[in-house]
């Protein structure tokens, strides 16, 4: 597995217009990105932070898997996600390795790019995301 840097931290927030203020306009990040991922049950606004991105996602609906979250744990930081060379090198590894990823097969992203979760029962706590772009 080779990590390439760290592509994004991922914010799960209840509604996103209530704090965008924040990170565009006070922190002075440009909005790079925003969509609706239904796959995920998430809208994303994705931000420029230098050398990285933040994600601000919010749940399309409470049942969803974010809304859970929020439900449980409150709004924060939801996950980190590392960008990786071959998504699945990196899932045949994790298997060998017992670790459990939440699909098996990797999903449709945001930004076109495809990715995998790793369990955070496996990681101390931590939603670990590894995203490539998406094989065409
Ligand atoms: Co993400």
């Amino acid at each position: 597995m080779s990590v390439q840097g760290l592509d994004h931290i991922g914010i799960a927030v209840s509604d996103i217009d209530g704090i965008i203020s924040l990170y565009r306009d006070v922190l002075n990040m440009a909005v790079l990105d925003e969509e609706s991922v239904p796959t995920q049950g998430v809208r994303v606004v994705k931000l420029d932070a230098g050398n990285t991105h933040v994600e601000l996602i919010e749940p399309l609906a409470d049942d969803t898997p974010v809304g859970k979250y929020i439900a449980k744990r409150g709004e924060g930081i939801h996950h980190i996600c590392f960008s990786v060379k071959d998504l699945r090198a990196s899932l045949r590894l994790m298997a060998e390795k017992g670790y459990r990823p939440l699909t098996p097969e990797p999903q449709k992203g945001a930004s076109g790019r495809e990715v995998v979760f790793l369990h955070p029962k496996d990681a101390r706590g931590v939603l670990i995301e590894l995203s490539a772009p998406a094989l065409s």
